[in-house]
């Protein structure tokens, strides 16, 4: 139960109906999205990563995605939705996170800002009513635990040579205020109201977005990485509220 609103606990594919299995194939629709792009993401980067290591590693971080997205499939399938329908018309994951995937300074970037913008959405499907979905996402957190601590790795990487990590934050100023945008979307309105109340997300995407950077913020203060500029985010129209302001604006 969802100490919030009280939102019963739905245990089958059967029960989610009218306006509640719609808003769940939504979310469930942008984390299919971000989940295959993701994976395609890392398999491209194997031919760009520096060392044999990160070679392997982006060898198995794109094996995890993609197991996360056979877990999607199933779900879609118990509910009567062809997952082949659903990614078919998906950008191609180049256009869909606006990267370069040949580019080793990109990937690094993306690592470190975009997948995790995932991993906070996945916290709170966790946690979700839609019990089937909810139930498949502990594992998905641990492989993105990895994940995170080898983009915070990287990050520690470029921040010792100072030409690549002027060009990690030239990269991150742009990334980050798309990734706010598109991994978060509007961070007020009615769809979002109706998550909350039945219980498919716990958080309002504000608090939402607001943990995912105070999280970053630890590792960007050790490393000297700051936040971009307000004015790229009005740029490409990412609606901040008062309180991202303010996270943004303490490390500016
Ligand atoms: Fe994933
Ligand atoms: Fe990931």
């Amino acid at each position: 139960m969802n100490e919030a609103t009280n939102a019963p606990t739905i245990r089958t594919a059967a029960e989610a109906k009218g306006g509640y299995r719609e808003m769940l194939l939504r979310l469930m629709t942008r984390q299919f999205y971000a989940e295959t792009a993701t994976a395609e993401v890392f398999g491209r980067s194997i031919g760009c990563a520096p060392s044999l290591r990160e070679k392997f590693l982006a060898a198995e971080f794109a094996g995890e995605e993609a197991e996360h997205s056979a877990r999607l499939c199933k779900l879609f399938e118990a509910l009567g939705e062809d997952p082949e329908k659903v990614h078919a018309k998906r950008p191609p994951a180049a256009q869909f996170w606006s990267l370069d995937l040949d580019n080793w300074i990109h990937i690094a970037v993306f690592n470190f800002t975009v997948d995790r913008a995932g991993s906070q959405q996945i916290m709170e499907y966790r946690d979700s009513s839609y019990e089937p979905w909810a139930k498949e996402m502990d594992s998905v957190l641990r492989d993105e635990e990895g994940h995170y601590g080898n983009g915070v790795e990287n990050l520690r990487e470029f921040a010792r040579d100072p030409v690549k990590f002027a060009e990690f934050q030239r990269l991150y100023n742009q990334m980050l205020p798309v990734t706010i945008k598109r991994a978060f979307g509007r961070p007020t309105g009615p769809d979002n109201d109706y998550c909350v109340k039945v219980g498919l997300k716990r958080h309002p995407t504000e608090q939402v977005v607001n943990r995912y950077l105070e999280e970053m913020l630890g590792y960007m203060r050790e490393c000297k990485l700051k936040f971009p500029a307000m004015s790229a985010f009005e740029k490409i129209g990412a609606e901040i509220l008062p309180s991202t302001r303010t996270v943004l604006m303490s490390n500016q």
